[in-house]
């Protein structure tokens, strides 16, 4: 039948050609071409769990008395959305599984964002041809970051209701135009009673159809341009050798959806996440502590405690602090991240194409920086959870903060100086001895030899 219907097609808008080309379409085999597919994957499960909590999701300010099964809170007064998420969570049906499987999700789907640009940055995939989608992926970062944060801050909880204040506090900070903008976005002077509504409104309907129309236009590019591939024998700049993708690429890929499906179900099985009702409903005169974010944000909330104390006044306007850590560093860093492309052509001279990926130690110092950069987030997001820190070791918050800015400054150069030397190393004593290459692709024979790798899928660039 569908051999009929196959060829039925073909006679009327011929299709055959193409269908027999794009299931040919080869993949490379290596791992870290998988951490895309990873953040892809985690993206449909958020889709899919979302849809679920919105049926039952109040996203209404509206003031009321709890009268609900979670006697803890009998009588306090708090918002309708706060209230829908108790019952979502505490007597709605499989409720608490798919909200804790959909904040899973979402802290999955944000690692494997990094790691996957990780493995871009590292390789020098970003380099000619691929420079725009090096930047879609980065407006993919920042919507994700966004789906992130919209969606942490819907249930009105009292931890949430603090991120979004300190998020306020950040925009208002924003000279002569902040608390337009603020305003604008927040409906008034937080706390408002639009807030919880403009915020599902972005959480649920722009943010993903935004996600939705990048991905789409990401893996567009990349069906066009072909996958980059790893050195190796009979790799070369005009070939791409990996799986067909029927029925070996398809077949892993299916696999591998069913795989991050079951993990962040088992993830939100068994790891309790974010238990509103431990937190009590959002009230602008109280603070919990501690208090942290999702780990995506981290690198900001460490910004802003370590951030300088300036009031700058220009034209008798005051840039509060908050401007400098809150707003200028994250634009710088996103800055250097989408210049980076052109940056490094404009410094190597080398406008030419790569189809082959770099070892992270061909290029020293791009490794270097790399190195240099994740330790500056790192540390960033270390410091945002030095208040739990200062509690477990028995320091005050304000001795670990100036540790903190201390190794800010000096151990990103380190590890960046570091790290530049090891892979110097590594590509010197390669280059000396090709032999330890290490990049020839070997298989095991049934008899227990070994053979050069059979090169099954190769496929022209055109
Ligand atoms: C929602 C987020 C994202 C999804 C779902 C996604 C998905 C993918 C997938 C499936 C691939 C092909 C397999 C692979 O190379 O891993 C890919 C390749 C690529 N991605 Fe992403 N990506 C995302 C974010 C990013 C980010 C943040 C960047 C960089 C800033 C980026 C840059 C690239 C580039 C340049 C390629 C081509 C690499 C090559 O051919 O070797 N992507 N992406």
């Amino acid at each position: 039948m569908i051999r009929r219907l196959m060829l039925a097609l073909d006679d009327r808008l011929g299709t055959a050609h193409f269908m027999r080309k794009a299931l040919r379409k080869a993949f490379p085999d290596h791992w870290s071409f998988m951490l895309g597919e990873i953040a892809l994957y985690c993206f449909v499960v958020l889709l899919a769990t979302g849809t679920y909590l919105g049926f039952f999701f109040n996203a209404s300010s509206q003031p009321l008395i709890y009268k609900g099964s979670y006697a803890s809170l009998h009588g306090i007064p708090m918002s309708a959305a706060y209230a829908s998420v108790l019952r979502l969570s505490l007597d709605t049906r499989a409720g608490l599984l798919l909200r804790q499987i959909h904040h899973w999700a979402a802290l999955v789907f944000l690692a494997a964002i990094t790691v996957h640009m990780c493995r871009i940055f590292f390789t020098g995939a970003f380099r000619r041809p691929r420079e725009l989608n090096w930047i879609i992926g980065l407006v993919l970062l920042i919507l994700a970051l966004g789906a992130g944060f919209t969606g942490y801050s819907l249930p009105d909880d009292l931890l949430s209701g603090t991120g979004l204040r300190i998020a306020y506090s950040v925009l208002i900070s924003v000279p002569f135009v902040g608390v337009d903008l603020a305003f604008l976005f927040f409906g008034g002077a937080f706390p408002t009673a639009q807030t919880i509504g403009r915020l599902f409104f972005t959480h649920v309907l722009i943010v993903p159809a935004l996600i939705v129309v990048a991905m789409t236009l990401h893996l567009g590019i990349i069906w066009r341009q072909k996958h980059t591939q790893f050195r190796g024998p009979g790799r070369t700049e005009n070939n791409v050798i990996g799986s067909p993708l029927w029925p070996n690429y398809a077949m892993k890929s299916v696999g591998l959806l069913f795989a991050v499906a079951a993990t962040v179900t088992a993830l939100g099985a068994f790891f309790q996440i974010n238990p509103i009702w431990l937190y009590g409903p959002y009230n602008p005169s109280n603070v919990s502590s501690p208090a942290q974010p999702d780990w995506y944000i981290g690198w900001l909330e460490g910004a802003l405690r370590l951030g300088p104390s300036w009031d700058w006044q220009i034209f008798n306007h005051t840039v509060p602090a908050p401007f400098f850590a809150g707003v200028m560093l994250p634009l710088a860093f996103f800055f250097l991240l989408f210049v980076w492309p052109f940056l490094e052509r404009a410094m190597t001279h080398d406008g030419e194409p790569h189809q082959l990926l770099d070892h992270p130690s061909d290029t020293p110092w791009r490794t270097g920086v790399g190195a240099a950069v994740l330790t500056f987030a790192i540390v960033l997001t270390l410091a945002g959870s030095d208040d739990v820190q200062a509690k477990i070791f028995g320091i005050s918050v304000e001795t670990l903060a100036s540790l903190y800015r201390i190794v800010l400054l000096i151990l990103p150069v380190v590890v960046g100086l570091l790290t530049f030397e090891f892979a110097r190393e590594v590509r010197d004593r390669r280059n000396a001895s090709p032999k330890a290459d290490g990049r020839v692709v070997i298989s095991r024979t049934d008899s227990g030899g070994f053979v050069g790798q059979p090169e099954e899928n190769t496929q022209r660039r055109s």
